[in-house]
């Protein structure tokens, strides 16, 4: 990816690029639609990522063209205002978050490629803004870290694109590590590195079905969580123990009941799976992969049919601990934990399944965790 970047960004501007930065897209392990909870989520940064060739302009235009598009772009620092639609209100997005914050930017002039699937819940969407960010950061000379990446994309994406999202993406992607998979506190941002085990593989299963306005689902289901923490008047469902829910679940609207049962479900299980994952206990770590599918499916309906059914063709596959949809849900990809030794029949098993149950075609990927957004000098 990187030589071809290299190579686009030649063809298209005639000169050399001083900067090429590589920022991956992100897989959940376990604990979605707890990120706006202020709860917990357990990702990982992969191999797969938004690749993008840079360097400065003299002027106060940024200049895009998205290789596997074929699109370009155009928008001036000075000036910019939102489209509403399109890849490029990301990178204003970003322009507009930094420059809310002070943040003195200079243009630049690029070339993105990717390998992350849009609209796929791998968070292509993150990988752009992360990269993005840290190309103002090498063009205009300021050192960033990746927690304030990700609360400036996240502001991006709520503000200027009206994605209302929790911190996840952003933060995996800024701040993945090779080996590794996040624990991230969502309320404080804090997190901590849990090595993966040497015995197991993250898979990804791409339903290849996609759902668009997955935005106004996702917000519909953040204000429901809203709803339940006002019925307890606390500020988060962070702050509800699953006893006081099971109190008084009979008095609650039965939606709302539903979606705060799988959130404080789901916090719990985060907890106990980066218990056992530590503890190197890979099958009680699949079984909670299991419960949080069931949970996302039967109580906080964000998955799928096509979703369910490669859950199911893993779980009959060799080598499976456990399987689950990951990400907003609604269309796109599942996440399996597997034993190595039996991956390649694992991806085979998975795709013959899910043929056989939903007729369509799957896409395995096998990833190892990744380093987040990097910045390569060219110069
Ligand atoms: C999307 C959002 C994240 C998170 C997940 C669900 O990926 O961008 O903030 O809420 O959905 O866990």
């Amino acid at each position: 990816m990187k030589e071809s970047i290299i190579q686009i960004f030649e063809k298209t501007f005639e000169e050399k690029p001083q900067f090429v930065i590589r920022s991956p897209g992100r897989v959940n392990l376990i604990g979605d639609h707890t990120d706006y909870n202020d709860g917990f989520v357990f990702p990982l940064a992969v191999d797969y990522a938004v690749w993008l060739a840079l360097s400065p302009s003299s002027d106060m235009n940024i200049t895009l063209f998205a290789g596997d598009l074929n699109e370009s772009g155009t928008f001036n620092l000075e000036t910019f205002h939102n489209t509403k639609s399109g890849w490029l209100e990301y990178v204003k997005g970003v322009a507009f978050s930094l420059q809310e914050k002070n943040f003195s930017l200079s243009g630049w002039k690029g070339c993105i490629l990717s390998n992350l699937p849009i609209g796929a819940g791998l968070s292509s969407s993150a990988a752009l803004e992360m990269a993005i960010i840290k190309a103002f950061a090498a063009v205009s000379q300021f050192s960033i870290e990746p927690e304030e990446m990700a609360l400036l994309g996240q502001r991006a994406e709520n503000e200027w694109v009206g994605m209302n999202c929790g911190i996840m993406d952003q933060l995996a992607s800024a701040g993945g590590i090779s080996n590794h998979a996040l624990f991230i506190d969502c309320r404080t941002i804090e997190f901590e590195a849990v090595p993966l085990s040497h015995n197991s593989l993250v898979a990804i299963l791409d339903t290849s079905t996609r759902r668009k306005l997955v935005a106004s689902d996702y917000n519909a289901r953040r204000q429901q969580c809203e709803s339940a923490s006002q019925f307890f008047k606390i500020p988060t469902l962070r702050d509800l123990s699953l006893e006081q829910l099971e109190t008084n679940i009979s008095m609650m609207d039965k939606t709302v009941g539903k979606r705060a049962l799988h959130v404080v479900s789901e916090n719990n299980r985060v907890l106990s799976a980066v218990d056992f994952l530590k503890k190197n206990d890979l099958k009680a770590t699949g079984r909670l992969l299991l419960e949080s599918h069931e949970s996302l499916r039967d109580l906080f309906e964000v998955s799928s049919p096509a979703l369910d059914q490669i859950v199911e063709a893993a779980l009959e596959s060799q080598g499976c601990y456990g399987a689950r949809m990951t990400g907003a849900g609604f269309g796109g990809c599942a996440v399996a934990l597997v034993e190595k030794d039996a991956s390649e029949v694992f991806r085979e098993q998975v795709i013959q399944r899910y043929q056989e149950k939903s007729g369509l075609k799957a896409q395995i990927y096998l990833t190892p965790a990744t380093n987040g957004t990097e910045l390569i000098s060219l110069s």
